[in-house]
């Protein structure tokens, strides 16, 4: 067959030649999302047969944990390796010391304990910060400070918060957690987590460490889900990381890895993804994004509105986060994509 058109531009490379097919297009890929890459997290509320919508979140709920184990088991039919928890704590259960972070008898060890109960296989991630168990709202223990003019001031006690993390930590691992993942960005943490997991015999308790958590203005969602917003105008600037920087994430992540971390992890994602990228080429040891509250929820108004193609954005969306070098991606999204993918 003779093509009746001449070619004018004699181009020697044509990439839109691999692009023509479907066919084509699937063997040039150079990314592949699964959902073996995804995690979902979950707000978890005491009771049975609680789904308590979050406005902020939609498609998103709180669950008590019956309604849980039903959620998981379709996760795992879907495919989707492993959740997050994230407890949703009675105001008269919070205290400015956060003490029920680590009752035995608490919403998170309950949870853990049915979920691997139920299923063994599944990998089951224990936040460690205290801001849902605080009065404050901080992940911190805040200590009262006095100016040299004798002006008091409050700031967060990095070594005393430590030793409540381990705590924490310690309390999710006897109900059998398989990963801690301490969200609170102290400094020192990984290693002292670390020691005291061994220490009490939990050597195979994995820790993946939120490394290069910003302070984001896409947690507003999150915070709305577990009324965890900090109080009394102290917010987080002073442990998590400053938007503009880079280069120090990569400081963060190397002394993370220093201290015993499995896996390091970017948070938020979308807006960090020269992050995700650094940190990639920076270590060998998996990278874990968090797509978070906000990002999802923008997509989700955007979509509600009719102003974008919600599917197609959300899967555009997660699909960057493990082109720019994610291998788990923690995303709210992640039932209705593995539905899909
Ligand atoms: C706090 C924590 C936050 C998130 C996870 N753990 C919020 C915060 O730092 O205030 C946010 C996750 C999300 O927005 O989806 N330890």
């Amino acid at each position: 067959m003779t093509s009746s058109r001449e070619s004018r531009l004699h181009l020697t490379e044509r990439p839109r030649r691999l692009r023509r097919t479907d066919a084509l297009r699937r063997m040039s890929r150079e990314t592949v999302l699964t959902p073996s890459d995804l995690i979902q997290p979950f707000f978890i509320v005491e009771g049975s047969g609680q789904r308590q919508p979050i406005p902020s979140m939609p498609g998103q709920a709180r669950l008590s944990v019956d309604v849980l184990l039903e959620e998981v088991k379709q996760l795992q039919d879907l495919g989707v390796p492993g959740i997050a928890l994230f407890p949703k704590v009675d105001d008269g259960r919070k205290t400015v010391g956060g003490d029920e972070a680590w009752n035995d008898d608490g919403l998170v060890p309950r949870a853990i304990k049915t979920l691997k109960d139920a299923f063994p296989d599944l990998m089951v991630i224990g936040d460690c910060a205290l801001d849902p168990f605080t009065t404050t709202g901080q992940d911190g223990l805040l200590a009262e400070q006095t100016w040299p003019s004798g002006q008091q001031y409050l700031e967060i006690d990095n070594d005393r918060t430590v030793e409540a993390l381990i705590k924490q930590a310690l309390c999710e691992a006897r109900a059998g957690v398989d990963v801690i993942a301490p969200s609170d960005m102290m400094d020192g943490r990984i290693g002292a987590l670390r020691g005291a997991l061994d220490e009490a015999g939990f050597e195979r308790v994995c820790i993946l460490s939120y490394a290069a958590k910003y302070a984001s203005g896409f947690y507003g969602p999150f915070r709305d889900a577990l009324d965890s917003a900090p109080r009394g105008g102290l917010d987080k600037k002073t442990y998590q990381m400053d938007p503009a920087n880079r280069r120090e994430a990569l400081r963060e992540v190397r002394l993370d890895l220093e201290q015993g971390a499995d896996m390091v992890m970017v948070k938020p994602a979308l807006p960090y993804l020269d992050v995700v990228m650094a940190v990639k080429e920076a270590v060998s040891v998996p990278v874990a994004a968090y797509h978070v509250s906000g990002e999802y929820a923008m997509l989700k108004a955007a979509a509600e509105n009719g102003w974008l193609d919600g599917d197609r954005c959300m899967m555009e969306a997660v699909l960057s986060i493990k082109r720019a070098g994610a291998d788990v991606i923690l995303t709210y999204a992640a039932k209705e994509l593995a539905a899909k993918l």
